[in-house]
């Protein structure tokens, strides 16, 4: 479906979901007066959100504003782990399950508030005896296993920086990080199991660490004799001998400054460069423990589950973070979907009497097409929230999810935010919201977003434009890494004081939001965010390739999937081999999840007259369209030329 079908279908979608009576009574967040006392004082609405933190000390200020740079709480000083372990272990949540982690192999550990918090200590010990220091970068690459959540809690207990690199990511790709963020240690495991594979690990980061003044590497023994690792007794220190190694003395609480940076988390933007963007510790904090009582109305009794790795922002967010922050338990599950079998998501469900679950559209698309069968296996009764969240969920989604996970009894939270919000910052209050399927409804309180038209004025319900946030809030990105002036183009440069998204957006009556998707060159595969110049300068650095060109043509379980057009040397030929070579160098360059679905060989690109590539029309040859006038182009006869060779494509 092109975009304007797409907006045409999802604009006559007029059923509505009114809260469920029996949840609205026990919700959390139930006073609609909530939105209208959050616009009216947005610091003193977030002020009393910080108060559900402890604090060291309390802060001077809340919000500190010199667009487009901000300091939220200033003056206050606090610590992460501490709000996330320790400060549950004081009282009656010491014994309580915080971390439930289920295992591939249908093997478990799950950590009470005391147990993490000693798991957390042992960690911290390790950082310090290996020379970690406060501000200092420590890089993660791990896959779901508990070390990981222990390992960045640890970082935080003694005020080091974590930047987590998703564990499906190239060594390529955390080379770059490393050297970006000069981390000092890397922590790994020997390897990982995905559907019942090993993935060597360990080997990606022996060639990620080169080059880098990373000192030495924390090895977690995940796989054991059958990973086969290379080992070097100066630089590899073996986690499990390291932490027997350690006293059992708690280690404090470093007291950290309200804007000392809790983490680094690169995403892709529209250059080739991913950007590091960076979070620091009291406003994250304060947004995302808000976000889990308002959108998720979590309670005490829930198991929350989260099914983003923690590689993403939304892992961070709320495998971590947010549900910890508020001393509930969450769930973390090591494998994927359909192993070993198609019900797996759903057994772990009824085995752990899961309560609010948290999941991808790309990911309910998949349960649809394998259909009900697999869902009607098992108990789902324990459920009574189901969310959604990396990209628009299409009506027919929403009402599947809706009927089969849901029951027709569970309100659905569908959550736009992005890895620079740090927090949902579009989503319904599930007992306040009536929900209309496909759309994200409305800001959550404290939240000024809106929709602009070209000229900065706010679109007219019925009309579209470009998604902004037009007051700071506490989770937002404070800069990029190491290149201020990126953050401020990137984010501020279209309307001053006011922060541009890049996802283009349409108002209704109600004046509820539609995301539609991204204004800019960035593409969303299964949820996965990727810049289309990060993977042709992926595509470009082989030898034969003279240049590239990559869209996002829809795609119906993925929602958009990747397509390159490439042009090769002289005297190459475009054979079925060259086809995997130019797959294999995305794969080794950026990751496995970059790798495009297909590669189309052309004698030309479509560019203007201007030189610039014409990634729309190419869209439109993929996604089958009629292409209208080519007139502007430097060579019509290229088109035609790809049309023919698009032909026959199919899902
Ligand atoms: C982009 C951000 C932090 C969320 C996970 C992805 C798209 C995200 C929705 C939604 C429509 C959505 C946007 C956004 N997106 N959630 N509920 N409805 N679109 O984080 O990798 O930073 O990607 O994901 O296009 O800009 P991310």
């Amino acid at each position: 479906m092109s975009a304007e079908e797409n907006l045409n279908t999802l604009l006559k979608e007029n059923r509505t979901f009114a809260p469920p009576e029996e949840f609205k009574a026990k919700a959390n967040f139930n006073d609609p007066d909530v939105y209208k006392r959050a616009e009216a004082d947005p610091e003193g609405y977030w002020s009393e959100q910080a108060q559900k933190l402890s604090w060291f000390k309390s802060y001077d200020k809340v919000l500190d504003w010199d667009p487009p740079h901000a300091k939220w709480f200033t003056g206050g000083k606090l610590n992460a782990a501490y709000n996330c372990v320790d400060r549950h272990r004081e009282g009656p949540r010491k014994n309580k399950a915080a971390i439930i982690w289920e295992g591939e192999k249908g093997n478990n550990k799950i950590y009470t508030y005391d147990m993490l918090g000693r798991e957390v200590d042992k960690t911290a010990h390790m950082l310090m005896e290996l020379g970690i220091k406060r501000g200092d970068r420590v890089a993660i690459y791990l896959p779901m296993i508990p070390e990981l959540p222990i390992s960045m809690l640890a970082c935080a207990k003694i005020g080091a920086i974590h930047t987590v690199v998703f564990a499906a990511y190239s060594a390529k790709a955390l080379n770059d990080r490393m050297s970006d963020t000069d981390a000092k240690l890397l922590i790994t495991a020997d390897g990982s199991l995905r559907g019942g594979k090993i993935i060597p690990l360990k080997d990606n980061a022996d060639k990620a660490v080169k080059d880098t003044n990373v000192e030495k590497m924390l090895v977690v023994g995940n796989i054991g004799k059958e990973s086969n690792t290379s080992w070097n007794p100066d630089f590899d220190v073996d986690w499990g001998t390291l932490k027997d190694k350690m006293p059992a003395n708690p280690v404090p609480n470093e007291e950290m400054d309200s804007e000392d940076i809790l983490y680094i988390l690169y995403t892709s933007g529209t250059t080739g460069k991913p950007k590091g963007i960076v979070h620091t510790t009291g406003g994250y904090l304060t947004s995302v423990n808000h976000s889990v009582r308002s959108v998720f109305d979590i309670k005490e009794e829930d198991v929350f589950w989260c099914t983003a790795d923690i590689g993403w922002v939304t892992g961070h967010s709320y495998v971590v973070y947010g549900p910890l922050s508020q001393g509930a338990t969450t769930l973390m599950y090591e494998g994927v979907p359909n192993y070993p079998e198609r019900d797996q998501f759903w057994n772990v469900v009824e085995k752990y009497g899961v309560s609010i679950f948290y999941t991808a559209p790309t990911s309910i698309r998949m349960f649809m097409k394998w259909g009900p069968e697999h869902t009607e296996k098992h108990d789902l009764s324990s459920l009574r929230l189901i969310g959604s969240v990396g990209e628009p969920i299409n009506p027919e989604a929403w009402m599947w999810y809706h009927k089969y996970i849901g029951k027709e009894k569970c309100p659905i939270v569908d959550t736009w935010w992005q890895t620079e919000n740090g927090s949902i910052l579009i989503a319904p209050l599930p007992g306040i919201t009536t929900t209309k399927p496909g759309s994200a409804t409305k800001p959550t309180p404290g939240i000024n977003a809106d929709i602009l038209d070209k000229n900065g004025n706010s679109v007219a319900p019925g009309n579209g434009g470009s998604l902004v946030i037009k007051s700071p809030w506490p989770s937002m990105l404070r800069t990029v890494w190491g290149d201020d002036e990126r953050f401020q183009n990137s984010y501020y440069g279209d309307y001053k004081g006011v922060y541009t998204s890049g996802d283009v957006a349409h108002k209704d009556e109600d004046g509820y939001f539609w995301v539609l998707g991204r204004d800019d060159d960035v593409v969303n595969v299964s949820g996965h965010r990727l810049g289309t110049m990060e993977l042709e300068s992926a595509i470009v650095s082989h030898q034969s390739v003279a240049e590239a060109a990559v869209i996002g043509r829809s795609h119906v379980v993925k929602g958009q999937a990747l397509t390159a057009f490439v042009t090769l040397k002289e005297g190459i030929k475009g054979t079925e081999e060259m086809k995997d070579e130019v797959k294999q160098e995305v794969v080794k360059q950026i990751g496995k999840m970059a790798r495009p679905e297909e590669v189309i060989f052309t004698a030309g690109l479509p560019k203007t007259s201007s030189a610039k590539i014409m990634r729309r029309l190419l869209r439109d040859i993929a996604e089958g369209r009629v292409v209208g006038d080519t007139s502007t182009l430097e060579d019509p006869a290229v088109v035609e030329d790809l049309k023919e060779k698009y032909q026959g494509k199919e899902d």
